[in-house]
């Protein structure tokens, strides 16, 4: 299986993000000498393609097998707990666990940048962009940066205590690669400045486990200002979190879900309630996820 995660963390686009205990997808592998990839069957979701050139497990399996070689193929059965398009990795998950589960098979051949690399072939796939944000943590759980790309360096970062995360998932769909093409190609210095000052505040506000630095700091100059008119009564949930309490809320990944991040999970469970109110005010239908950050990420089970 591997978890959901929340992505971006307001002001990490593509850089951050951190894993839930749930939901979660999961899968069962066989490693076959076929040199195909067969998909049996996806549960939990009828809108994903059984063929493995249009499915991120698919695409994710198909880069393992060519690169072992010697015939090597796969047959997988998915069961989907995290619906597509909802912002909380559901690429990212069944990526993860289909990467996972093939370097388990193989022995453990593969690294942790390369296990990332290959589950990163599942988001080009979904998105049309391979992003590590939302694999990462759903290979590795906690809470993880990618510092750079090229080349691929991951930093675990620390998970204060009492940290607990809230999401509002509205039972709306938005692709990805939608919510990638409405965003700025450039940005000016001004506000890059202020991002990274916040992106910086984040790491060190995780470190030092000051939760108020970690709410001043979750702020998005860069993609919610245009991806918040994507989410119907966004701006009403954000207000209800920080009503309720939570150090700070935002877009997860990109969205519809909205995240809120809270200390203790008494606030949480406030929050919850509050974020949920605000929901049915809109007459929306959503599901609504409290949890601490999982220190696990895909494993077998
Ligand atoms: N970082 C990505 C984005 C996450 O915001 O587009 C999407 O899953």
């Amino acid at each position: 299986m591997a978890p959901a995660t929340v992505s971006n963390l307001s002001c990490g686009f593509d850089v951050i993000g951190l894993a839930l205990c749930e939901p979660f997808d999961t899968v069962e592998l066989e490693l076959t000498l076929t040199g195909r990839v067969e998909i049996m069957a996806v549960s939990g979701c009828n809108t994903i393609s059984r063929d493995p050139g249009k499915n991120v497990a698919g695409a994710v399996l198909k880069a393992i097998a060519d690169a072992v070689g010697n015939n090597t193929g796969f047959r997988i059965t998915i069961e989907k707990g995290i619906r597509p398009g909802s912002g909380i990795g559901s690429s990212g998950a069944s990526a993860a666990a289909a990467a996972f589960a093939a370097n388990q098979l193989l022995g453990g051949v593969f690294s942790m940048n390369e296990t990332v690399r290959f589950a990163m072939e599942g988001e080009r796939l979904a998105s049309g962009a391979p992003h590590a944000d939302n694999v990462t943590p759903a290979l590795f759980g906690g809470i993880t940066l990618v510092r750079s790309y090229e080349p691929l360096d991951i930093i675990p970062l620390n998970v204060p205590s009492e940290l607990r995360c809230v999401v509002i998932h509205p039972e709306t769909e938005i692709k990805t690669s939608v919510a990638r093409g409405i965003l700025d190609r450039e940005i000016p210095l001004a506000t890059a400045v202020r991002q990274w000052g916040n992106l910086a505040g984040l790491v060190a506000g995780l470190y030092r486990e000051d939760y108020d630095l970690i709410g001043r700091s979750i702020v998005d100059f860069v993609a919610e200002p245009r991806r918040a008119g994507l989410i119907r009564g966004f701006t009403g949930l954000r207000s209800a979190a920080l009503a309720c309490g939570a150090l700070g809320a935002g877009i997860s990944g990109s969205g519809p879900s909205v995240f809120a991040l809270c200390r203790g999970s008494e606030t949480a469970s406030a929050v919850l309630k509050g974020m949920s109110d605000a929901m049915q005010a809109e007459g929306i239908a959503f599901d609504a996820y409290l949890s601490p950050v999982s220190t696990a990420g895909a494993r077998l089970i």
